[in-house]
């Protein structure tokens, strides 16, 4: 009785906060930064308290048949709320990013449940997942996947095209996206002209388009030097306090410092799951000079499971 009463009053809150943001947001995920934050936080710790946004069961994800089959997935149990900023570490091969790509509904498990706010998604037809994909999630490569035939304002305008409204409206919301992101010079370059930061950038630009919740980032700073690595995990961080929920693969320990929690995969599973609180043990192990690495102080603190 007591527990119904709680979650119809944390319903209704979270109905009330969901229309107040639609009401007064629209387009505006840069206008009013202070106001949005606040607003998502508070809109993800309610949502959190009531249903994890990523909830995979036993995932299985298998390449081929007889002998020359590949497990990827071996039984993956995962769930992630909303709000979390989750690193995935582990060794070459280890299904890193099939997880992202079965996890973006980019591909298909060939075994367990997958829900993504609360609905089962893994046998969804392609064309459910694909509109689903592009409202719920934005994809970072490492290697960018930019158009090259296409200008910067058009590949941060692509996936607005999939969606109604004018073109010009696209080409307003891009170009707001790309000027809070400091590119609002280079909106009519070539991708070839940019640098390698500039273009992934461009491609934060064009995940952000749609203003999912979801960012899937595959090794985002793996092709990028030390200076434009900070800036890109600098932005994520931001999207992050939005109040977005990130998955990013990386190979690299120093970038532990902005997550709250990471995965170890091993073959195909879940070999470690730890949040981290308090990163002592990993400012020691890690060179990283950031400015968060000085103002988050955290240690390796408990298991998950
Ligand atoms: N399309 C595919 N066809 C066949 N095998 C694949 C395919 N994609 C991935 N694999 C295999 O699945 C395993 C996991 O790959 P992947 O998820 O790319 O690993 P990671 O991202 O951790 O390096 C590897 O053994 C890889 O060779
Ligand atoms: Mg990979």
């Amino acid at each position: 009785m007591y527990h119904d009463a709680v979650v119809i009053v944390k319903s209704v809150i979270l109905i009330y906060n969901r229309v107040s943001m639609t009401t007064t947001s629209e387009n505006s995920i840069f206008d009013t930064p202070t106001h949005r934050a606040d607003s998502n936080v508070f809109y993800a710790t309610m949502i959190s308290s009531v249903s994890p946004v990523i909830d995979l069961r036993g995932i299985e994800k298998r390449f081929g048949y007889g002998d020359t089959q590949t497990i990827a997935l071996d039984g993956v149990d995962l769930v992630i709320e909303r709000g979390e900023f989750v690193a995935i570490m582990g060794p070459s091969g280890c299904g890193k990013t099939t997880l992202l790509n079965i996890i973006g509904l980019l591909d298909q498990p060939t075994g367990g449940e997958y829900k993504l706010n609360s609905k089962n998604v893994a046998k969804l037809p392609p064309g459910r997942k694909a509109k689903i994909r592009n409202r719920e999630i934005g994809f970072v490569f490492q290697n960018f996947n930019l158009i090259h035939k296409l200008t910067v304002i058009d590949n941060v305008a692509l996936p607005l095209t999939y969606s109604r409204g004018l073109n010009y409206k696209h080409q307003e919301k891009a170009s707001k996206i790309l000027t809070a992101l400091g590119l609002h010079s280079r909106e009519y370059y070539m991708p070839y002209q940019l640098s390698g930061g500039q273009m992934q950038r461009v491609a934060i630009a064009r995940a952000l388009a749609n203003e999912p919740s979801i960012i899937l980032a595959d090794e985002p700073t793996g092709n990028l030097d030390s200076k434009n690595s900070e800036i890109i995990m600098d932005e994520l961080t931001r999207i992050h306090r939005e109040g977005n929920t990130i998955l990013m693969v990386t190979h690299n320990p120093e970038l532990l410092s902005y997550a709250g929690r990471v995965i170890h995969m091993k073959d195909g599973q879940i070999d470690r799951d730890i949040e981290l609180v308090d990163n002592k043990a990993y400012a020691t192990a890690s060179k990283f000079k950031s400015r968060r690495k000085e103002s988050r102080k955290r240690t390796w603190i408990r298991r998950r499971k």
